[in-house]
C-alpha cells in the first residue's frame, strides 16, 4: 500500500501543532471504518498534563463524528522549525497506544514517517502486545 496521501494528510495536521512548552510539532492521519481520512495534532497547555497528543485528537474526532474502527494511522513529529523532512520518527505514546487498542484490530496499521517517502510500517500487535481490554 502507498501512503503517500495519508503522510500528506498528517505533515499538513501537523502545521496547526500547538507546541509552545515542547517545542515539538506532532501530526497524524488516520483511515476510518467508513473509509474517511480524520487527522490531528498535538495541542499543548500550561498547565502540562492537560496537553493532548496528535493521535488521540484524531480518533476522538473519528469517534465523535460516529467512526468505530480504524484502519491505519500515520504519524509524523519533529521539531517546530522542520518542516517535510522530519529528522526522527514519532512513536505514539504508551496512552495513544492503549486508546488506539480500543478502536483498532490487532492488524491495524501504524505509519510512522520523517517524509512521504521514508517511513516505517509496524502492526498495533507489535507496539501494544497483550494489550488491557475488559
Ligand atoms: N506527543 C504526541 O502528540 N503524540 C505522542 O504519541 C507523543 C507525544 C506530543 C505531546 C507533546 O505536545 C509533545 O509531543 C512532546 O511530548
Amino acid at each position: 500500500m502507498d501512503y503517500q496521501d495519508l503522510i500528506l494528510q498528517a505533515l499538513k495536521a501537523r502545521e496547526n501543532a500547538y507546541a509552545p512548552y515542547s517545542g515539538f510539532k506532532v501530526g497524524a492521519a488516520l483511515t476510518a471504518g467508513s473509509g474517511k481520512v480524520y487527522t490531528g495534532c498535538n495541542v499543548e497547555n500550561a498547565s502540562y498534563g492537560a496537553t493532548m497528543c496528535a493521535e488521540r485528537t484524531a480518533v476522538f474526532k473519528a469517534v465523535s463524528e460516529g467512526e468505530r474502527e480504524i484502519d491505519t494511522i500515520v504519524i509524523v513529529g519533529g521539531p517546530v522549525d522542520e518542516r517535510e523532512e522530519l529528522s526522527v520518527y514519532a512513536y505514539p505514546c504508551g496512552m495513544c497506544r492503549q486508546v488506539l487498542s480500543e478502536f483498532g484490530k490487532p492488524d491495524m496499521k501504524i505509519i510512522v514517517a520523517r517524509s512521504v517517502s521514508d517511513y516505517k510500517e509496524y502492526k498495533l500487535i507489535e507496539l501494544l502486545p497483550e494489550s488491557f481490554k475488559l
